[in-house]
């Protein structure tokens, strides 16, 4: 049973400037609710019990939003106003669930992972990128029932226009399993265009094994300079480990960049 999950949340994003100069992108309200609480519903509702925070010193804030417990005592106790009562009850249910670590060089996702090592009991973990939003349908959930089925290593995924390769981890299918999910042959962080082995794209949604700590220890960095985890992903595949690329039904909000986070807030107010 997968029961632990990681959220790399020590990246500086960038593509959010200048709202990010000041703020934390995860913190930033998508109608209303911070981005990170929609990952940490997804979370819990896929059976998830403790959730690995990977900060930086310069992401503090993230820590603050959970442990302002003074500051809710103090203004509760002025103000019996309900809806702030509900709101401080569910942050308390956040912070019990919640562990922090430290990644404070950008140095890559894989890096994050590996600074999760030390967390993590079970046989796989999940890892979620809280850029990626994926709403109407739980992809974690969904992604979980899948390696319960097969006992492999799971990502999502999701075909996307061949001009936008260059923006995504792109995998070879091997073979279709079924209608939604694949085994992977091969995967490429960021292609060319003309090096893209197809259109199907990884998204932040990953069952990884534990066996992966010992291959990012070893891992040497890829694309742009950085640890990539789809480069240890590779590795993986390469010594028989089995990974399925799960086609998911949700729809996928990109809430890293500034067109797909005032896209989500539009979509989600929809619902
Ligand atoms: C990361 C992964 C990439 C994946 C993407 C999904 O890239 O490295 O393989 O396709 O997330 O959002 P990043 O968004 O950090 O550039």
């Amino acid at each position: 049973m997968i029961k632990q999950a990681i959220i790399p949340l020590a990246g500086l994003g960038t593509r959010l400037l200048p709202l990010t100069s000041v703020f934390a992108k995860e913190l930033l309200p998508i109608n209303g609710k911070p981005g990170i609480e929609y990952i940490l519903d997804e979370c819990i509702e896929a059976g998830i019990k403790e959730v690995v925070f990977i900060i930086s010193k310069k992401k503090e804030m993230i820590r603050k939003y959970f442990y302002n417990d003074r500051f809710y005592k103090k203004i509760l106790k002025k103000k019996k106003d309900l809806r702030i009562k509900e709101e401080y009850k569910k942050i308390l249910k956040y912070k019990k669930m919640i562990k922090f670590v430290y990644q404070n060089k950008p140095l890559g996702t894989g890096d994050a992972v590996l600074k999760t090592k030390r967390f993590i009991k079970g046989k796989y973990f999940l890892m979620l990128l809280p850029d990626d939003l994926i709403i109407k349908q739980n992809c974690s959930k969904s992604m979980i029932k899948v390696h319960n089925q097969y006992k492999s290593s799971v990502m999502a995924s999701m075909n996307v226009a061949k001009k936008t390769v260059t923006r995504w981890g792109i995998y070879k299918l091997k073979k279709k399993l079924n209608k939604k999910n694949y085994l992977v042959e091969k995967v490429i962080e960021k292609p060319s265009i003309k090096k893209a082995p197809s259109n199907k794209a990884v998204i932040g949604r990953y069952i990884l094994p534990k066996t992966i700590f010992s291959v990012l220890s070893k891992q040497k960095p890829g694309k742009g300079g950085e640890i990539h985890i789809t480069d240890s992903i590779q590795s993986l595949i390469n010594n028989s480990e089995s990974f399925i690329a799960h086609n998911f039904s949700g729809k996928y909000l990109d809430c890293g960049s500034m067109q797909g986070y005032i896209k989500s807030t539009l979509e989600i107010a929809k619902i």
